[in-house]
This record gives structure tokens, C-alpha cells and sequence, in this order.
């Protein structure tokens, strides 16, 4: 059965129709890639995934469960965690504790009992911080704990945001654009670590524009042209799709697997 269930699914800003009628499944324990031209859609799509932006129409199931309707929160209880395309990082604070702002959605904390700092809330700072620390291993992050986040390069800031979001442990993680930016050196880290997430047991999906990538880590690939399905299959059966090469691999198709 698929951890996730696209059917539908339209999303419209004003008289742009950002996502027409898209539907697929996300089998369970794959790194499953959205790829597309700037403005395909998959940004509006990851948005949709997450709780942020409300569809027109369609209907998103995660484990069964409806997406649709539900707080961006609401969503990541469930089990769906997320990075952006553009960095949201504290900058002032250390990395630790970066990581360790995603693990309140795992504990039970309200405002009112962490200001009178009860014994509970000692024993799930605790666990945050172990939760944290594991996430940081991940990602290879150790050695950067106590350093401030601002103080460290841009490579470094994407791992630390992968790993704010493994902090809570989820079973589908949506990456947008993890490789953007990176150098040749920590792209094929970032290829590395994409596969060691799947490897623990969490299951990608991926939107990234770095084609080579996209080839080598993912086990199945959708493509999005003007917010529709233009087709999915395999990376070999996406690289070998007439309408992909004519509409968007042009002549960058040959990616050694
Ligand atoms: N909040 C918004 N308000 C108005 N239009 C939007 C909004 N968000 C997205 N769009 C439009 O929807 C379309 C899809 O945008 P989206 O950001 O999802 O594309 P994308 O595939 O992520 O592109 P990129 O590869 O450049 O990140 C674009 O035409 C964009 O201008
Ligand atoms: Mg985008």
C-alpha cells in the first residue's frame, strides 16, 4: 500500500493554475523525486503536502490518514516533516540547539508548564537533546554541535536543516532543493546522506533541479510540466520518456546510473 496518496490534486493562484489535476502515489521506503521546470509546480505542491497551502481540489492521504484540512503542525504530528528551498535557520543559535526547536512538535510542552519547569519537562528536554544528537550523527554533524549556526557554510546550513527535520522522527521527509547551491563535493554528500535517511526507514521525497542527482538517488521520479503529470517511472524509464527529453531533459539526458 502507498504512504501517499495524491488524487486530483488542483491548486490556482489567481488566474495561474500551479498544480492541474495531479495524482500519485508514494510507495513506502523510497526516495521518490518530483522534477519539472522553475514554476512546475513543486514548491505549491510541497506546500500543499505540508499543511501550508489548502488545495481547490483533490485529496492528499498519508497513511491513510487526510492531509487535507489540517494545520502545518497538525500534518507533521502525523509524521510528515519538510526543508525549504530557501534556508530557515536561527542563525544566532547554536546548532544543537537549531535542531532541537524541531522536537517540540514530539513532546508534549505547552508554554505554561516549560515557564514553571517541571520535573516532566526536564526529563523531555532530555530526550529532545538525545533526539537531537542522533540527528546531527545522520547528517554527520557532530563535530559542529556548540558552534553558532550563522558561523558556518552554506553546505554545512543544508545539512543542519535535514537534520532539524529527522529531529522529530518523521516517516515521510519532503526535501526541496537540497542540493542548490553545493558544490560538486557536497552533492555527492548530500546524494549519500538522501540514501542513508531512506536506509533508516524514511521515506523521501525529493524535488531538485541537479539532473545527475535526481538519476543516481531516486528509485522512482515524477515529472511535472505546468502543474500536470508529464510522466513517472523509474530513472531509466523517465530518461528514456520522448515527451520528458522533448519537454524538459533536452540534451542533458545521458546521466551515467
Ligand atoms: N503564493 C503564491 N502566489 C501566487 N502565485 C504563486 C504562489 N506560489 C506559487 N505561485 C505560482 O505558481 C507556479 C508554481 O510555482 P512553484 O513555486 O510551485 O514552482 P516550482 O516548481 O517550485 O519552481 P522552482 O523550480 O523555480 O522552485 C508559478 O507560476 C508561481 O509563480
Ligand atoms: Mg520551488
Amino acid at each position: 500500500m502507498a504512504l501517499l496518496e495524491v488524487e486530483a490534486l488542483t491548486k490556482s493562484f489567481g488566474g495561474v493554475t500551479a498544480i492541474a489535476d495531479l495524482s500519485f502515489d508514494v510507495p513506502p521506503g523510497q526516495v521518490y523525486s518530483v522534477i519539472g521546470p522553475n514554476g512546475a509546480g513543486k514548491t505549491t505542491l510541497f506546500n500543499m503536502l505540508s499543511g501550508i497551502y489548502h488545495p481547490d481540489d483533490g485529496s492528499i492521504r498519508f497513511m491513510d490518514q487526510g492531509v487535507v484540512g489540517r494545520q502545518p503542525h497538525q500534518v507533521a504530528a502525523l509524521g510528515v516533516s519538510r526543508t525549504f528551498q530557501n534556508l530557515q535557520m536561527f542563525f544566532n543559535m547554536s546548532v544543537l540547539d537549531n535542531v532541537m526547536v524541531g522536537c517540540h512538535l514530539r513532546t508534549r510542552t505547552g508554554l505554561f508548564s516549560a515557564a514553571l519547569r517541571l520535573p516532566r519537562i526536564k526529563r523531555e528536554e532530555k530526550l529532545s537533546r538525545q533526539w537531537a544528537r542522533e540527528a546531527l550523527a545522520i547528517c554527520h554533524l557532530d563535530k559542529f554541535i556548540g558552534q553558532e549556526a550563522g558561523s558556518l557554510p552554506y553546505g554545512v546550513l543544508k545539512r543542519l536543516e535535514i537534520a532539524r527535520a529527522l529531529a522529530v522522527e518523521p516517516k515521510l521527509l519532503l526535501m526541496d532543493e537540497p542540493a542548490a547551491g553545493l558544490n560538486d563535493t557536497e552533492t555527492l554528500e548530500m546524494r549519500k546522506l538522501i540514501r542513508r535517511i531512506c536506509e533508516s526507514g524514511i521515506t523521501v521525497l525529493l524535488v531538485e533541479h541537479n539532473m545527475g542527482l535526481v538519476m543516481q538517488v531516486s528509485d522512482r521520479i515524477l515529472v511535472l510540466d505546468y502543474g500536470s503529470r508529464l510522466a513517472e517511472g523509474t530513472p531509466v524509464e523517465i530518461q528514456n520518456d520522448r515527451r520528458v527529453i522533448e519537454a524538459y531533459l533536452g540534451g542533458e539526458v545521458q546521466y551515467a546510473l
